[in-house]
């Protein structure tokens, strides 16, 4: 199992030397935003979701909550994250507690199927659909969530042909949970599962850049909270990952769709 770290707050704590409570917006950024490009990315698929004061949004794989809360500062709206790694909910319920947004941002342990709401305005999920195997029943899941006219932005990582990046990956220690598609069989599977294209742009030359400025500012100023240095054998996960992105084996999309 490869989502298997557990007190998240405390390792937090221990990596920063201060209370989570003391803790700035920026270093936050750097460790509870669990995908390539950190916050930027969230940013570039805030405009797609139509999101303000009164509107609902579904973040599917939330992680340790760090896109639910941004999303949520940034458009008013409120927040439902749904995630399978107990832990990471226990993280990103305190996180968002000492954030002062927990009456607008919560979280469910669960699979989405075991989620008993639906009429969500709109859906996110970044980083998730790679642990995935049938793909069109989790888009499926999300779509059955959605009101008619929802928007979905998805933040998707995609093999790019037949090779295979090595292990490990911050998805999968030893492989068995990575179930990689091509860009062209996700955008089908997204549509498959009840969605009509509205963009889909190819993010790789993006987010390999923001992995090399990204170590260009740790090795100018190395901080000790990072999320390689959360992660059970981060930093070797985060190479082998951008490494993978700028060779070439692995792409980066993102995606914007409507419930039909
Ligand atoms: C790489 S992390 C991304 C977390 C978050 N989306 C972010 O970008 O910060 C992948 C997350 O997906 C969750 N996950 C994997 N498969 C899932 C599923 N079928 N349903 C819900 N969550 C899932 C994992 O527990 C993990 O928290």
């Amino acid at each position: 199992m490869t989502y298997d770290e557990s007190g998240i707050i405390d390792a937090i704590e221990r990596l920063a030397r201060t209370d989570v409570a003391a803790l700035t917006q920026d270093q936050l950024d750097g460790v509870d935003q669990f995908h390539a490009g950190g916050p930027e990315a969230v940013d570039r698929l805030v405009p797609a979701l139509r999101l303000g004061p009164g509107t609902t949004l579904l973040d599917v794989g939330s992680g340790f909550g760090g896109p639910a809360r941004q999303i949520a500062r940034a458009t008013g709206c409120d927040v439902v994250g749904v995630d399978i790694t107990a832990a990471y909910v226990e993280a990103a319920r305190e996180l968002t507690a000492h954030a002062g947004l927990d009456a607008r941002v919560r979280f469910h342990h669960t699979r989405l199927s075991g989620l008993p709401l639906t009429g969500f305005d709109a859906a996110v999920t970044l980083h998730v659909q790679m642990n995935v195997a049938d793909k069109r029943a989790f888009y499926a899941d999300i779509a059955a969530r959605l009101r008619p006219g929802a928007r979905l932005a998805v933040h998707e990582v995609c093999r790019a042909g037949d090779a295979r990046p090595p292990l490990p990956l911050p998805w999968s220690l030893d492989g068995s949970d990575s179930f990689l598609a091509t860009p062209d069989e996700l955008r089908r599977d997204i549509a498959a599962a009840g969605f009509d294209l509205v963009e889909w742009t190819d993010d790789t030359s993006w987010a390999a850049d923001w992995f090399s400025a990204l170590g260009r500012r740790l090795s100018a100023a190395p901080a000790p909270l990072t999320l390689p240095a959360l992660l059970a054998d981060g930093p070797t996960r985060m190479l082998n990952y951008a490494i993978a992105l700028t060779d070439g084996t692995l792409t980066l999309h993102r995606g914007t769709f409507t419930a039909s």
